[in-house]
């Protein structure tokens, strides 16, 4: 259950972040959404009686700003979900310099520099948990992806070093490692053909179907959740077997 918690969930206006706030919001928490898209975030936020703030995760001053502004609505900070990601295609020959810092910007340092605002307020309360969305291609190689394969990679270990360092301050920190998953970031990779690649996709998946946004949310949840109050540092693959074979 979630009842109770104040949860701060980035990324929260499309795909993953929408289900895990649709689901949050079912099973209780008190929610803190963000994102750009300022018309789809506050139509969420209304739907779900929740709080928005539109920022940009990766520009100057923005984590701090959203941490704070999750203290000023509620006064402590129990859960937060670093969803919020972007995903250029292209091997090392592609990948343009302004294309690696912006995937850099927004999957690794903005979640290091939330993750860092949030312990304190975690510290301070006696506990709290951070649940990152890392990906399958965190965990195994992808090919025409090394910028985003880079910073999946990065934050398993982001969630590792910081579960190891705030464990005894009562912060637990875990990943989801989503697969393939329904959502505006999979049909844009999925290019032309859409149907028939997701088809294609799915039947490379052991489970033989692509994940739903919802599959996702609902580890994610259980992360967040006290049932998960003895696990810590964990990479829970949520892709349908890709990463186990
Ligand atoms: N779909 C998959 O197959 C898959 C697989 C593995 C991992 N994941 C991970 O799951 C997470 C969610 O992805 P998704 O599939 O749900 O993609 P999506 O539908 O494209 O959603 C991405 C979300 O990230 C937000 N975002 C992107 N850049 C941002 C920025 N600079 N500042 C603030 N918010 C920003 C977007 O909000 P705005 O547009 O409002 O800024 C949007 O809400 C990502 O971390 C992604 O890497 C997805």
């Amino acid at each position: 259950m979630l009842a109770g918690k104040i949860a701060l969930i980035t990324g929260a206006t499309s795909g993953i972040g929408m289900a895990t706030a649709r689901l949050f919001a079912e099973r209780g928490a008190t929610l803190l959404l963000s994102g750009r898209n300022a018309d789809a975030g506050s139509a969420l936020a209304s739907e779900l009686g929740a709080d928005f703030f539109a920022a940009d995760v990766a520009a100057p001053g923005a984590a701090g700003m959203l941490i704070d502004w999750a203290v000023r609505c509620h006064g402590r900070l129990d859960v937060l979900v670093n969803n919020a990601g972007i995903l250029f295609q292209g091997d090392s020959q592609d990948c343009t310099d302004a294309q690696w810092d912006a995937v850099l910007a927004v999957n690794v340092t903005a979640v290091f520099r939330l993750s860092r605002a949030a312990v304190p307020v975690m510290a301070a309360q006696g506990g709290g948990a951070i649940v990152n969305v890392a990906s399958d291609w965190g965990l195994v190689g992808a090919q025409k992806a090394v910028a985003y394969g880079t910073s999946k990679g990065a934050i398993v270990q982001l969630t590792r070093s910081m579960a190891a360092d705030h464990a005894r301050q009562g912060i637990r920190v875990n990943a989801v490692c989503p697969g393939d998953t329904d959502t505006p970031m999979l049909r844009v990779l999925a290019g032309a053909e859409q149907e028939a690649r997701l088809r294609e996709m799915a039947e490379a998946i052991p489970l033989g179907r692509i994940g739903q946004p919802r599959d996702a949310a609902a580890a994610i949840a259980f992360l967040a959740s006290d049932d998960a109050s003895f696990i810590t540092g964990a990479m829970l693959p949520v892709d349908g077997g890709n990463s186990a074979v």
